[in-house]
């Protein structure tokens, strides 16, 4: 029988991309297919206990597996900061352009640039959790460049793209060495063995 898992996303985008890497051998199902209407919540201090809460919530009160993600933008120079915050870091109610202006605000002459992306996912196995991370280290820009993506792309250089930033690379190529793309691989890479066994 196929085994369920529920993806901890309402994006239809994120479940499509998901239901297509891992194949038949699963049936992948969104918040909305379980009836679940809730805002999750989300009160660690880590991107992997908020991963783990938003899984285990899902195990909990739904009965099934679950795949949750939290994303978060750690600054070397200002202490790993926004990371966990990175979505309200300039405060509730605020956009990526706002967060982006506070950050190089921050950043005013700073000479050490370097930060990464990091991605934690979380899968309930059982009465455990496995985790997946996918990690992209770059700089940060003095400006913002590019109009493609989300979130801190036009101020995120990665090493391996440089000199685009994240905002100046298509989804394609953005996607093979970012963050989100590496951990949802790695996700993916252990499903697809798993459902060989
Ligand atoms: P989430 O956990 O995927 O919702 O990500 C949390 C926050 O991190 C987002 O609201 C964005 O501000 C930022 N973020 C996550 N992924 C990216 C990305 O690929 N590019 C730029 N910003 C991102």
């Amino acid at each position: 029988m196929k085994q369920t898992i529920v993806v901890a996303t309402n994006n239809a985008h994120k479940l499509e991309e998901i239901r297509a890497i891992a194949g038949t051998a699963y049936n992948i199902l969104g918040l909305a297919d379980i009836g679940c209407t809730v805002d999750i919540p989300e009160t660690s201090d880590t991107l992997a206990g908020n991963a783990i809460q938003k899984a285990t919530y899902v195990k909990e009160h739904f009965g099934y597996d679950c795949v949750a993600d939290d994303t978060g933008l750690m600054v070397d120079a200002l202490g790993g900061e926004p990371g966990v915050y990175s979505a309200r870091y300039a405060g509730p109610g605020h956009d990526s352009a706002a967060n982006m202006a506070l950050l190089l605000e921050r950043m005013a002459g700073k000479t050490d640039r370097r930060a990464h992306f990091s991605t934690i996912i979380a899968l309930t196995e059982g009465d455990g959790v496995r985790l997946f991370e996918g990690r992209v280290d770059g700089t940060i820009t003095s400006a913002p460049r590019g109009t493609d993506g989300f979130g801190y792309d036009p101020v995120f250089m990665p090493d391996e793209a440089a000199p685009l930033t994240f905002a100046e690379m298509n989804a394609a190529d953005k996607n093979a060495i970012s963050h989100r793309g590496r951990a949802t691989r790695a996700l993916m890479e252990y499903l697809s063995n798993a459902s060989d066994r």
